[in-house]
């Protein structure tokens, strides 16, 4: 009667898919403690690492399990206990892990009545919540592991790719804030065709890459014509430590998906810590406050 899960931070985009492309971190997530209560009540017993809200009609945990028990229909009450491993407004998924661990830990509870597609569709609403938009990327990463590709929306049909071995990954979280809203505000509402063309030769190319286990392509096919160019105005020093990260090997660098957070995939662990240290001397010279992390995939 009571079940601890971990929730992975998620990297959307990677990239090269805008709100297609999705990656989740082994080593950086929450963790969420549900325990059925004897009375029909959802509770939030504690958070801890974060100043969310605990009015359960608020918080997107306790949202999701909530409209989750509506519609099972099981008159079950969830005492839940929450810890955040990491800051929301980070671009590294928050809402999305948590969603997606409310919905996950809430059908462990229950004996596991949902599949893992209306999963996806009440973390999606969690997204909507926060965000406005039931963006699928972070939370089907979070729920799946690895990379995931949303192949359609309308149907939602998401596919599991492989993972390299060896694959790591340095993030840096400058301490901004960005609204995911906002960030996708100024997007613009048409591309070219030739930036189209450099995107879907990317993305076909990373997939490629990620079933040959080829990091060198991999590499190449890290890049965004579409979106990156608009969003980096929004992450001071973006240029200047995509260079230096570059100069020092990493695979590929960008922002993790609205940002402000930025990633470098690496070969390795070790690469992976020697380029957080980098990251975090180099911005410095911005004046803004960072936290970084290693994670393996
Ligand atoms: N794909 C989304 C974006 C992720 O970049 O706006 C944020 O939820």
């Amino acid at each position: 009667d009571k079940v601890k899960v971990f929730s992975p931070a998620t990297i959307a985009n990677v990239s090269c898919g805008f709100d297609t492309l999705g990656v989740a971190l082994d080593d950086l997530g929450d963790e969420m403690t549900l325990t059925k209560r004897t009375d029909n009540q959802l509770v939030i017993t504690s958070i801890q690492g974060a100043d969310l809200p605990t009015d359960p009609d608020r918080n997107v945990v306790s949202w999701v399990i909530g409209k989750i028990l509506k519609d099972i229909n099981t008159g079950t009450g969830v005492d839940i206990e929450i810890k955040k491993g990491f800051k929301p407004g980070s671009g590294l998924g928050s809402s999305a892990a948590s969603g997606a661990g409310a919905a996950f830990a809430v059908n462990e509870l229950l004996g596991r009545p949902l599949k893992t597609n209306q999963l996806i569709a009440y973390a999606r609403e969690g997204e909507r919540l926060v965000s406005g938009a039931p963006i699928a990327d972070n939370v089907s990463a979070a729920l799946l592991g690895g990379f995931i590709l949303v192949r359609s929306y309308e149907p939602l049909e998401v596919i599991s790719l492989p993972v390299p071995d060896n694959l790591a990954v340095a993030v840096i979280h400058p301490q901004i804030e960005i609204q995911t809203a906002a960030a996708r505000d100024i997007l613009p509402d048409q591309i070219s065709m030739s930036s189209a063309i450099t995107q879907w030769a990317n993305l076909g190319g990373l997939v490629s890459a990620l079933y040959e286990g080829d990091l060198p392509l991999f590499g190449r096919s890290l890049r965004d014509v579409v979106v990156e160019p608009h969003r980096k105005k929004l992450i001071p020093g973006f240029d200047q430590l995509k260079e230096v990260v570059m100069d020092h090997h990493a695979l590929g660098f960008g922002i993790s998906g609205s940002g402000p957070s930025l990633f470098a995939f690496c070969e390795g662990m070790s690469k992976a810590r020697e380029l957080t240290q980098l990251m975090q001397q180099e911005y410095v010279h911005t004046g803004i406050e960072a936290k970084v992390y290693a994670s393996v995939i």
